[in-house]
């Protein structure tokens, strides 16, 4: 069920505090975080079929350091990048009334709202979002798909005909950098799945050490794709229990392994654990594209992952995504619903 408000129209009101559902219990936030050294990937040099091992060896490194990459050459201009967010700063400048015809109706995650209640004691996150199914076609919603701004449906129809080029130069890529037949996650990843996009807004909050913009979690997709603000950072990432910041790179898309790639992978990619930290002085708007195998596809470790060395780590699951949800529901850590 909706909350009364959305984050928006609360930073609006000019608060001097934050409502109690949305401040964290724990110890509230220092204030400085070292920046995490994201390996930059060229995937131009990827796409080819006589990608260097250099490259592929940059590329399984970063993907078993981190869990993400900066992926820059992917074949997206900068100029269409622009209009992506261009579109989605317009919506969320939208009015209120405006964006509500998009809202989100209960049961359902696509659509226009704020964080999504699961429990009565959850703590909400400062954000607003508009979640869209892109792919199979056939399975988007227009009703949720924005009229206005005037070119919203088809900027992000052609970002995601674009993104699925990437998905699978990305799937390939992995599997070769770990000396696999190139189509062996792209099988597992299949022709059903689904990409669903999440354009995020944080409004600036006037208690950003106290209120999270997302708080820790892992991706229960695939792959995760970030467009990510062009001027104000957020994001972190959780490595050897430390937070580091994720540095901005103009025009680059922030890739992240979801837990899915790290169970077909049989641990060696990790899944890396994130959240997004306010601010009181800027608002922030990212597009998050969630790439999610079809419920009916089974998904385990790559048989030629596993030996003695490193015994197989998960088993093979169906429907990871709602394993997700009800681990998630419970305060347990989604993947461990896959562990053997
Ligand atoms: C998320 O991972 O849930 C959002 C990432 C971001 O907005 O930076
Ligand atoms: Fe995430």
């Amino acid at each position: 069920q909706p909350l009364a408000k959305t984050v928006q129209e609360l930073a609006a009101s000019n608060i001097k505090e934050v409502p109690e559902r949305y401040i964290r219990k724990d110890s509230t936030l220092e204030t400085s975080f070292p920046v995490l050294e994201i390996p930059t990937i060229d995937l131009q040099l990827l796409a080819s079929s006589s990608t260097s091992r250099e490259e592929l060896e940059k590329l399984r490194s970063a993907l078993s350091f981190c869990g993400c990459i900066q992926a820059i050459n992917h074949g997206l201009t900068s100029s269409f990048l622009d209009k992506v967010q261009e579109v989605g700063q317009q919506f969320f400048a939208l009015p209120s009334e405006e964006k509500k015809k998009y809202s989100r109706e209960v049961g359902s995650i696509e659509g226009y709202g704020n964080d999504m209640i699961l429990s009565e004691h959850q703590i909400l996150d400062w954000t607003d979002r508009l979640y869209l199914i892109l792919s199979p076609e056939e399975k988007r919603n227009l009703k949720f798909w924005p009229e206005n701004p005037q070119h919203f449906r088809e900027i992000l129809h052609e970002y995601s005909m674009k993104l699925q080029v990437v998905l699978e130069v990305l799937l390939k890529a992995m599997a070769r950098s770990l000396n696999l037949e190139e189509n062996c996650f792209l099988n597992q990843y299949g022709d059903q799945a689904t990409m669903q996009a999440r354009f995020n807004y944080y409004p600036v909050c006037p208690k950003p050490e106290q209120v999270l913009g997302v708080k820790p979690h892992a991706d229960g997709s695939a792959i995760t794709m970030l467009l990510q603000d062009k001027e104000v950072e957020g994001l972190q990432v959780l490595k050897d229990d430390q937070w580091f910041r994720v540095p901005i790179i103009p025009q680059a898309l922030l890739i992240n392994v979801g837990d899915q790639v790290e169970i077909m992978s049989n641990g060696i990619f990790k899944s890396p654990v994130h959240r997004v930290l306010t601010n009181s002085e800027r608002e922030r708007i990212t597009l998050a594209v969630f790439c999610i195998p079809h419920p009916d596809q089974e998904i385990g470790p790559v048989e030629e992952l596993i030996d003695e060395k490193r015994p197989r780590l998960y088993k093979k699951v169906k429907d990871y995504v709602s394993l997700y949800f009800q681990y998630y529901q419970k305060g347990r850590r989604p993947i461990e619903a896959a562990l053997i």
